[in-house]
């Protein structure tokens, strides 16, 4: 199927050598929001415009789409307008990754080269499980989560939607990562992370806790979805 990259940056570059060395489909394009970017070519690719172009791809015959933003919001709102513009989201997953044959994936997922995910584990949407991850046994991503390279997942964790678990991290078993939280590079995990705080180090402690009710009630504009609608926190409640 012929198919486009939405976002041009290093991970995109990264997501496009996934995309070949899968061989399954053929990418003809980039689309970025940077007007820098249009007209140039990266790695081979033309970067065709903004992601308001989807309705004259579409016309062309290109009907595919991968996502390759990093921010883990933008991520999820542009999976929604690529669904909205009847684009199938296409996973873009490394040959030299190993999935049990029991876990399950969500849609528009990115699995980079040399990551292992085993038994029974649940992959949610647009999540991306980077360079060289491990997801141990029976662990849940929630939507739109980002497992940095050379992460440590042991088994039944729990990372809830649009998390940043840092690059390097480890995180013990059974513990809970809150929905939007950050955990800082190289941080060893051992307790249970509320939503919306940042941790860091060995062992991990916050640095920035999660909002008071009140602060959070300000955070929920209108046009975001509420991350207290147990649909967005994790798929798999
Ligand atoms: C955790 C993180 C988000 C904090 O960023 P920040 O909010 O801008 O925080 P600051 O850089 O202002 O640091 C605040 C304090 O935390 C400390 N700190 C920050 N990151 C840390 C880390 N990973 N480990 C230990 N301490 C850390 C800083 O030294 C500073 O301490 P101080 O107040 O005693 O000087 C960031 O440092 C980080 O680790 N990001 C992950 C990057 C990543 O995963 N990259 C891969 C992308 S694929």
């Amino acid at each position: 199927m012929n198919m486009i990259i939405v976002g041009a940056g290093g991970h995109g570059r990264v997501v496009l050598d996934i995309l070949r060395q899968a061989n399954e489909n053929k990418p003809v394009g980039f689309l970025d929001n940077n007007a820098e970017l249009h007209g140039r070519r990266i790695d081979g690719l033309p970067v065709l415009g903004s992601i308001e172009e989807l309705p004259e791809l579409r016309k062309r015959g290109i009907t595919g789409a991968t996502i390759a933003i990093g921010d883990n919001g933008t991520r999820r709102a542009v999976g929604d307008t690529i669904e909205q513009n009847e684009f199938k989201l296409i996973s873009a997953i490394h040959p030299s990754a190993q999935l049990a044959t029991t876990v399950s994936l969500g849609k528009g997922v990115v699995i980079a080269a040399g990551s292992l995910v085993c038994a029974h584990c649940q992959i949610g949407d647009y999540t991306i499980l980077n360079t060289g991850c491990i997801v141990d046994h029976e662990s849940m991503i929630g939507t739109a989560a980002h497992i940095c390279p050379g992460v440590r997942l042991a088994g039944h964790v729990t990372v809830e939607a649009g998390a940043h678990v840092g690059i390097g991290a480890t995180v013990t078993q059974n513990i809970r990562v809150g929905f939007e939280s950050i955990i800082g590079a190289g941080a060893v995990v051992i307790r249970d992370v509320a939503p919306m705080t940042t941790v860091v180090g060995v062992p991990a402690r916050a640095i920035k806790n999660a909002p008071s009710p009140d602060e959070f009630a300000t955070l929920l504009a209108p046009s975001r979805p509420d991350p207290r609608d147990p649909m967005h926190v994790s798929t798999f409640q």
